[in-house]
């Protein structure tokens, strides 16, 4: 078995992105940039100073904003993601997850949580998930953001866990190579992933015994 498992928030256990990208349409079109879904697919696991940066660039604006009108755009940005977050209620949690998140527990399996987002607290909380995780790596403290696996190895090193000895669980590209990088498991949601270890469609697909299978074909 596995010692721990340990999950992106934002995409696998509930469906924030969809409410980033309203947010960030929102702030984009204020200085005349527009995005659309596919582009937001590029923003999935990137902080929240670094979305702003692809997006400037993307509008081809990066010099048209010094350090502190990127903090206020930011701001915005995250005061309108914030206000979104008042629709999360528990039936938000994706398909499958609480009942993983228990069978895990009683499997003496541990859980973590590696999330970029600063307001990851918060989303647990509205979610009722808030005691679902033995461990949640604290995003503020983080130097890196994904692809660098710092965010999953603060998450082993909390847990006391072996990375060589878990499994990761994302659906950004940024966080499967962040996974890969820890020397972790990697396990990916959702299609057009590239280097994942095991690639599932849906949090419908992800069981225990699907990961228990996978865990024991790795091993050999
Ligand atoms: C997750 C999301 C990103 C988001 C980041 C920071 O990784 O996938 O889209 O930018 O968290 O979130 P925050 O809530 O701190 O702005
Ligand atoms: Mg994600």
């Amino acid at each position: 078995k596995p010692q721990a498992v340990i999950f992106d928030l934002d995409g696998v256990i509930t469906d924030t992105a969809h409410l980033h990208f309203v947010a960030w349409r929102n702030v984009a079109a204020e200085v005349g940039i527009m995005i659309d879904e596919k582009f937001n697919a590029e923003l999935k696991g990137i902080s929240r100073m670094a979305s702003l940066e692809r997006i400037l660039r993307h509008g081809g604006k990066d010099a048209a904003f010094d350090l502190s009108a990127r903090e206020a755009l930011a701001g915005r940005k995250n005061a309108l993601y914030v206000d979104s977050l008042s629709q999360l209620t528990p039936q938000s949690v994706l398909p499958g997850m609480t009942s993983l998140l228990h069978t895990l527990k009683a499997q003496g399996i541990k859980t973590g949580l590696a999330s970029v987002s600063l307001n990851a607290p918060a989303i647990l909380t509205a979610l009722g998930l808030q005691s679902h995780f033995d461990f949640c790596a604290d995003a503020s403290r983080l130097k890196r953001s994904k692809p660098d696996p710092e965010i999953f190895l603060a998450a082993c090193e909390g847990l006391k866990v072996d990375p060589a000895r878990c499994i990761g669980i994302e659906d950004a590209q940024a966080g499967i190579e962040a996974i890969n990088a820890s020397g972790m498991l990697s396990v990916g949601i959702g299609v057009g992933l590239k280097h994942a270890d095991l690639l599932l469609d849906s949090t419908e697909e992800l069981t225990w015994p699907r990961l228990e299978a996978f865990w024991n074909q790795q091993q050999r």
